[in-house]
């Protein structure tokens, strides 16, 4: 960037940032009852008790294809057949859809299943269906784990991540606060485009065709002073959480998500509530919230977190 110093980005650096999203207090707020809806029941039956464009934000982790048991009839994850599972989200990408605001936004937690020695790429399976019922795939997150579960492969590597898929009701235009989870450009970055580089450089203006380019001819890359957008690579440890439910996401993957793509009082959605962390993190933040969830005891389990939070008196 033009007159800007290496020097003068590292002091913007250490001085004027946000601090990084994962040290982050969540600020604290009592629930009140009309904040907050479990409803206990399948999530087709749940999400079409849900009126049209009222959701602004859905984070979500649905049962994973063959992980586990969550001990009740009509759970989706046991299908004999992967198509079967697959086929099960046609209805539920289509309804989370259409419950959606024009300006809404969706995030879909997945993980991987292999099966008789292959891979069966789950999460690609999914984002492509999402894409065809109407969602817009914006990101394909990986969520490095800092605590993978143990397995002993032999012959291929362990696994160490899973997706968030960030799907948009629209192209361009929807809600996201850039500004609340800018954190520090690396040094590295700095380093190699802090002082107004080109990119594309040399190389790009010596192209016969520079319209061939793959990289725009010529183009000085600007460092923002308020710092970067994280990257889609979010490295975080799985669990954190004490709750009884075997499959809870840690409240750290929720936070910056809930602030950046909401506002106090929106609607935050979870079709596959579990424990109830989505809408535990929703209403910490002053939104408002609706879980769905199968199996009664987890329900209560959501109900009763949600109900602590409205007697609490921090
Ligand atoms: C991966 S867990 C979600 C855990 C949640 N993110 C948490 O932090 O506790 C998936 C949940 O989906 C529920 N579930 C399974 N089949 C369902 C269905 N057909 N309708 C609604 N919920 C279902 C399971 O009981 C389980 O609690």
């Amino acid at each position: 960037m033009a007159g800007k110093t290496h020097s003068s980005y590292e002091a913007i650096a250490s001085s004027a940032l946000p601090p990084q999203a994962e040290n982050r207090e969540v600020p604290r707020k009592k629930a009140i009852a009309s904040d907050w809806r479990i409803i206990c029941d399948d999530v087709a039956i749940g999400l079409g008790a849900i009126d049209n464009a009222t959701v602004d934000l859905t984070i979500t982790s649905p049962p994973y294809y063959r992980h586990r048991d969550y001990g009740v009839e009509g759970q989706i994850g046991a299908e004999p057949h992967i198509r079967a599972y697959v086929d099960q989200f046609r209805r539920v990408f289509s309804e989370l859809l259409r419950v959606t605001t024009p300006v809404g936004t969706c995030f879909v937690v997945i993980g991987d299943t292999y099966r008789h020695q292959e891979l069966l790429l789950i999460p690609h399976r999914l984002a492509l269906l999402a894409a065809e019922c109407g969602w817009i795939v914006r990101n394909d997150i990986i969520w490095s784990k800092l605590d993978p579960p143990p397995e002993s492969p032999r012959n291929r590597w362990r696994t160490g991540h899973e997706h968030i898929l960030f799907l948009t009701k629209n192209r361009s235009r929807y809600k996201f606060n850039a500004d609340s989870i800018r954190v520090p450009y690396a040094q590295a970055t700095i380093k190699r485009w802090g002082n107004g580089q080109v990119y594309g450089g040399q190389k790009s203006s010596q192209r016969q065709l520079p319209k061939d380019s793959r990289m725009r001819h010529g183009k000085s890359f600007r460092l923002n002073p308020n710092g970067c957008i994280p990257t889609d690579v979010w490295t975080l440890p799985a669990g954190d959480s004490s709750v009884r439910h075997y499959a809870t996401f840690p409240e750290r993957l929720i936070q910056p998500i809930v602030e950046v793509c909401s506002e106090p009082g929106d609607l935050v959605l979870d079709p596959f509530a579990g424990s109830g962390t989505t809408c535990r993190v929703a209403i910490l933040m002053g939104r408002r919230t609706i879980g769905i969830e199968l199996n009664p005891e987890y329900a209560e389990l959501a109900r009763k977190q949600l109900k602590e939070l409205s007697t609490r008196t921090d």
